[in-house]
């Protein structure tokens, strides 16, 4: 009897017809190639037209605390909302009568060619955000080809991404102050054919994120006076959560000392867990245990970004986390230039945070960087339609790029030069 019942109970258990749920959902994107939007058969998704329209459709659709955790940064949030406004200080300025037939917006990244030149950055906590998370995601990085980042607070097993994804695929490791843990993730990785790994070094400490105070987010979320009202308010969201497979984050679980409660909180993880006094040491030591294409990500200044190329790293990830750690910090774009001069040609440079559209992106490319990432773009996409809306999200993301590319007048993404951006009048 309780056989029975249970795939109702926990529906997420029956692990292969929901990895082939989240495939269809985001295979709806095939449609796309022929016409249609994917989502288009769902009329909320269908109004989704960019980064915002998905950011309205979220903060509706999620529990207050868990919408502000994806939406909130550290501190008074300057530098969250910088991320984006810096790509205003520079105006694309188009070159015309260029013969374009068809853009190649292909590119390499970390050893694998990817059909576009914007990817997943890792994110903690995907099925929070909605029951397919990770799946979700895979699906539609698969579907677009483009590189999919899984977090070491992920909600699925570096296994189960390992075989479900067959997509590039970044693993996003922290040292931790125990060093077995480290190394139990790096083998697993290899182990699950993963692609590259990306350091995330500017975590080393949880940033002052007031928005969650204010909400009473908790990892996983708990019933408090607080938030209690926001969960009766999103009966589609709770269901989900309360009778789908339990909140887990398989990837330390079972690693962490019995007593540990790794769940308790991220910052309770991350300030308990994490080594503060990491050096270019421990990057050079991860290095070398990876053996394979290599991302810092976090690296914000020129100094940094030698020790990078200095150190042998493939790549490195200009970014802030997002506008979530140090605030007040400065831009990924604005800085940009700045590390181009110093390691440009030696170094993948990826931009990452702050990215909302595809004129973004091509900003980023003609200044001479290799592609750019993001999280929120997908995450509220996430959050509006599981898989049907990261899908719809990525084609919104590529038709972009491709028609500023058209009418950039640029054949392929090398033809993007600095020359073709001007700073803004004000
Ligand atoms: C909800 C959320 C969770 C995140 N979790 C992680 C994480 O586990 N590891 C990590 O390195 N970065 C994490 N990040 C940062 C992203 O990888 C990325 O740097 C950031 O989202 C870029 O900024 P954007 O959201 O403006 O694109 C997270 C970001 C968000 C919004």
């Amino acid at each position: 009897m309780k056989q029975w019942f249970s795939p109702f109970l926990r529906p997420d258990r029956n692990t292969d017809r929901n990895n082939r749920l989240a495939r269809n959902n985001a295979t709806r994107a095939e449609r796309g190639e022929r016409g249609n939007l994917p989502g288009t058969k769902r009329p909320k998704l269908k109004k989704c037209y960019n980064t915002d329209d998905f950011r309205q459709r979220a903060k509706r659709k999620l529990p207050s605390p868990i919408f502000h955790y994806i939406d909130g940064g550290a501190d008074d949030e300057s530098t969250l909302r910088r991320n984006t406004e810096a790509f205003d200080q520079l105006d694309l300025v188009p070159r015309v009568l260029a013969g374009v037939e068809k853009p190649d917006l292909s590119v390499k990244v970390l050893g694998r060619e990817l059909k576009m030149p914007m990817f997943f950055s890792p994110t903690a906590m995907q099925r929070l955000f909605h029951y397919e998370g990770e799946r979700g995601i895979a699906a539609a990085a698969e579907q677009f080809g483009t590189l999919f980042g899984v977090s070491t607070l992920g909600t699925r097993s570096i296994e189960e991404l390992g075989q479900f994804a067959n997509t590039p695929k970044l693993f996003q490791i922290y040292i931790h102050k125990d060093p077995a843990l480290t190394t139990n993730l790096i083998e697993r990785c290899k182990a699950a054919k993963f692609d590259a790994l990306a350091l995330t070094v500017d975590t080393i400490v949880a940033g002052n994120r007031e928005r969650d105070y204010l909400t009473g987010m908790t990892t996983p979320p708990k019933l408090t006076p607080r938030s209690l009202l926001s969960f009766a308010a999103h009966p589609g969201w709770t269901c989900n959560y309360l009778f789908r497979e339990r909140f887990d984050l398989p990837n330390i679980s079972k690693f962490v000392a019995a007593g540990t409660n790794v769940k308790a909180s991220i910052p309770e993880y991350i300030n308990g867990q994490m080594k503060r006094s990491i050096s270019w040491d421990d990057v050079a030591g991860m290095i070398r245990e990876w053996g394979g294409p290599f991302a810092v990500k976090g690296v914000m200044s020129v100094e940094d970004a030698k020790r990078c190329v200095e150190v042998g790293a493939s790549a490195i990830m200009v970014s802030n986390h997002g506008g979530r750690q140090l605030d007040g910090s400065r831009a990924p774009f604005d800085q940009l230039q700045a590390i181009l001069d110093a390691v440009g040609g030696q170094i993948e440079v990826i931009v990452d945070g702050g990215v909302r559209r595809g004129t973004h992106v091509l900003k980023a490319l003609a200044l001479g960087a290799t592609a750019c990432s993001g999280g929120r773009w997908y995450l509220y996409a996430l959050a509006a339609g599981g898989a049907a809306g990261v899908a719809r999200a990525c084609k919104l993301m590529r038709d972009e790029i491709e028609r500023d590319m058209y009418l950039m007048g640029c054949n392929s993404l090398k033809e993007l030069k600095p020359e073709m951006l001007a700073r803004r009048i004000s």
